[in-house]
């Protein structure tokens, strides 16, 4: 990015580990849907961590893949994180990348416009961890934290888009409350 981009920012990923991941999927489909953006599309698989101890920071200190994902947070004006929901919450790899990275600051997110989406192969599309995300995340923000559950993944994201005309509304209802708040 050269100092004369005048486009926005945007960090999107799929809170999960797997190569296949659907959530991933769903990310890129949101953030794709907002205009005139640099779009910078992050795998989970290239910020491998070991799992947080206190005993393991203190004698090895931070990893640097901690510091390279909290770089592109640094860098982006808007952050889209669609979250895989095991067993109810976060996904191990996320929540783990999520504490290396609260151990630098615990002001993760640097206050950037989130936009939260979830999805599953199931009816609830992954609503569980969803609500709780929003929760966390909304603490100390003034403006709410849009957010959208697509159920059904294997149904309702065909050919690489949503086809269900209130689904793609609904969702666009939540992209565009996020673009207002972006600001390059
Ligand atoms: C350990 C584990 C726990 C899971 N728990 C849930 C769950 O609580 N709710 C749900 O809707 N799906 C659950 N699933 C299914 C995931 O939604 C499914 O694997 C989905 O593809 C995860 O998203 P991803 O492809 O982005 O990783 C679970 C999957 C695994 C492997």
């Amino acid at each position: 990015m050269g100092i004369l981009s005048m486009k926005t920012q945007i960090l999107a990923f799929g809170a999960s580990n797997s190569r296949q991941s659907i959530n991933k999927q769903l990310a890129q489909f949101a953030a794709e849907q907002i205009p005139n953006i640099d779009l910078d599309l992050a795998d989970l698989n290239d910020f491998e961590l070991p799992i947080f101890s206190v005993d393991l920071e203190k004698k090895a200190g931070i990893p640097e893949a901690a510091y390279r994902f909290r770089d592109k947070i640094e860098l982006a004006n808007g952050i889209v994180i669609s979250l895989a929901e095991h067993n109810g919450s976060f996904s191990a790899a996320y929540k783990n990348l999520f504490d290396w990275m609260s151990r630098i600051d615990a002001n993760v997110w640097m206050n950037k416009p989130l936009l939260l989406l979830a999805t599953s192969p199931g009816a609830r599309g992954g609503k569980g961890v969803l609500e709780h995300a929003k929760k966390l995340y909304s603490f100390r923000r003034e403006l709410p934290v849009p957010t959208f559950s697509l159920p059904k993944f294997n149904t309702n994201f065909e050919e690489g888009t949503i086809k269900d005309e209130q689904l793609y509304t609904a969702l666009m209802t939540s992209v565009k409350q996020f673009i207002a708040q972006l600001t390059p």
